[in-house]
């Protein structure tokens, strides 16, 4: 066990002097204060005190290629040498040709013109901005109207939480940024009550069907989906059917697909793109990428569009949209070498046969544990839902602080964990079982060892709280 120092006996009111770490901007939850980490090797965390944590969910899943990746960091070295910055209104770049290349073989037909901005919000800032851009210059002007799942996450700028399916922050911004149509999201572990999942999913079709046409097909703009969600879903898995049905309505009445491919991108799932594992009668108009491509080396995004689109806007009138930093070469490079090491050291394969056995092994554990209520996902991108009751399925009640209490006794176990509350756990709580695609089985076995002991101890900690389990 990590020896970590007692919350309560530190400052909880913050830090003496100016300056401070960025949590101080934080809420004081069950996990603060956070561990000072000085060192990380392949898929190990290591802080001030010489405790060593597994990064069991690469971060925010985004440590694909886990830490001190040397083909990275040498590139990175030599990139700075020789032409670290342009900016692409001015200059054309080598790092920028390369990975737009190789990129576009990675993802196959239909996306073969990747644009480069630096995230995740951004990237999907860009595809609203070319799928507005699009139905503006064909002279469809009343297309704005977008479309997310509920529950969903999309980014952290205003344009981008309104479109995130997060009850507890659209009230915040509300009024700031149109909010988009929210679909109901096909949860597979808690479908309605007398439904089937197929069945919910169908539902939830004729849902976005019965709404395109209330409102007029001619407002519509673009669907976005997470095609496996992150931490507002906890890993849930669209299905290829569902998807193909959700691409049939958006074809019939003109509205973009675009899938949010941040989290399950870049190989996560098993195959470069999620929609590669699907028929393609599925395939989106726009892909969002970030995370995975820059691995935490470099703040990467991108957004995938076909030639097609990209060559007759750019005929009318362009796509309008930039940042100082768009398709930076230090960026570009860092994203290259990601590709050549996904391809060398066959991590994409990795993923898709290490996922099942740590799901497999995750599963195993659910047996023995009465609060694992389900272990879901694609390939590496997994989490694991816990509840109160297993029958139930019922959720912890808020004071619980579930999530956050995992993650701080996740850090005395040796388990540098992603979990947070989202929608105030009304669909809910999970942690993010997801660790680099670098990790091996005997790896899994040491992370499923202390995930083993982390929930049994936090049962017996819920319990001396007087929580009921069952
Ligand atoms: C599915 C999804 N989309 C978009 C984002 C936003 O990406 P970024 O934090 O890089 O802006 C995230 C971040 O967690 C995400 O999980």
């Amino acid at each position: 066990m990590n020896a970590r120092p007692n919350r309560f006996e530190t400052n909880a009111d913050g830090w003496d002097g100016p300056g401070g770490p960025q949590d101080l901007y934080f809420t004081r939850d069950d996990s603060w204060p956070y561990p000072r980490m000085v060192r990380a090797d392949n898929i190990y965390l290591f802080d001030e005190n010489g405790s060593k944590y597994i990064d069991a969910s690469s971060g925010p899943i985004a440590s694909n290629l886990g830490h001190n990746n040397r083909r990275i960091i040498e590139t990175m070295k030599a990139q700075l040498d020789k032409y670290p910055f342009n900016t692409i209104r001015l200059a054309r770049s080598d790092e920028n040709i390369a990975l737009a290349k190789r990129l576009a073989e990675f993802a196959g037909a239909g996306f073969e013109r990747p644009f480069f901005v630096s995230g995740g919000s951004e990237a999907n800032e860009a595809a609203i901005q070319f799928a507005r851009q699009w139905a503006y210059a064909h002279g469809e002007v009343d297309r704005k109207r977008l479309f997310s799942l509920m529950p969903s996450y999309h980014g952290g700028t205003i344009c981008t939480q309104v479109l995130s399916g997060d009850a507890a922050v659209a009230p915040i911004f509300e009024g700031m940024a149109t909010m988009p149509e929210r679909i109901e999201a096909p949860l597979s572990y808690r479908p309605p009550d007398g439904l089937t999942h197929e069945q919910n999913e169908d539902r939830i079709c004729r849902q976005f069907e019965d709404r395109i046409v209330e409102v007029g097909p001619e407002t519509c703009l673009a669907l976005f989906m997470e095609p496996v969600g992150g931490v507002a879903t906890g890993a849930n898995v669209l299905s290829g059917r569902f998807l193909k049905r959700m691409r049939e309505i958006c074809t019939k009445y003109g509205l973009l697909m675009v899938l949010d491919e941040v989290m399950s991108g870049a190989g996560r799932s098993g195959k470069f793109l999620t929609t590669q594992h699907h028929s393609d009668d599925c395939k989106p108009d726009l892909v969002v990428l970030a995370k995975g491509i820059g691995s935490g080396y470099i703040p990467l995004g991108i957004m995938l569009a076909p030639a097609q689109m990209v060559d007759e806007l750019s005929g009318l009138t362009g796509f309008n949209y930039g940042h100082t930093s768009n398709a930076n070469p230090l960026a570009c490079a860092v994203g290259l070498a990601t590709l050549e090491e996904l391809e060398e050291r066959k991590l994409i394969e990795n993923a898709a046969s290490t996922g099942p056995y740590l799901m497999e092994r995750m599963r195993a554990l659910s047996d023995e544990c009465p609060i694992i209520g389900n272990v879901r996902g694609l390939g590496l991108l997994q989490a694991t839902e816990i509840v109160a009751n297993k029958q139930t399925k019922e959720t912890f009640s808020a004071e619980a602080k579930a999530p956050d209490t995992l993650r701080r006794m996740g850090l005395d176990h040796g388990l540098s964990l992603y979990a947070r509350r989202t929608n105030n756990g009304q669909y809910g709580d999970w942690v993010m079982t997801s660790p680099p695609l670098i990790t091996t089985r005997d790896q899994v076995d040491e992370m499923v060892a202390r995930f083993g002991q982390l929930f049994s101890a936090f049962t017996d900690a819920m319990v001396r709280d007087g929580v009921k389990i069952s």
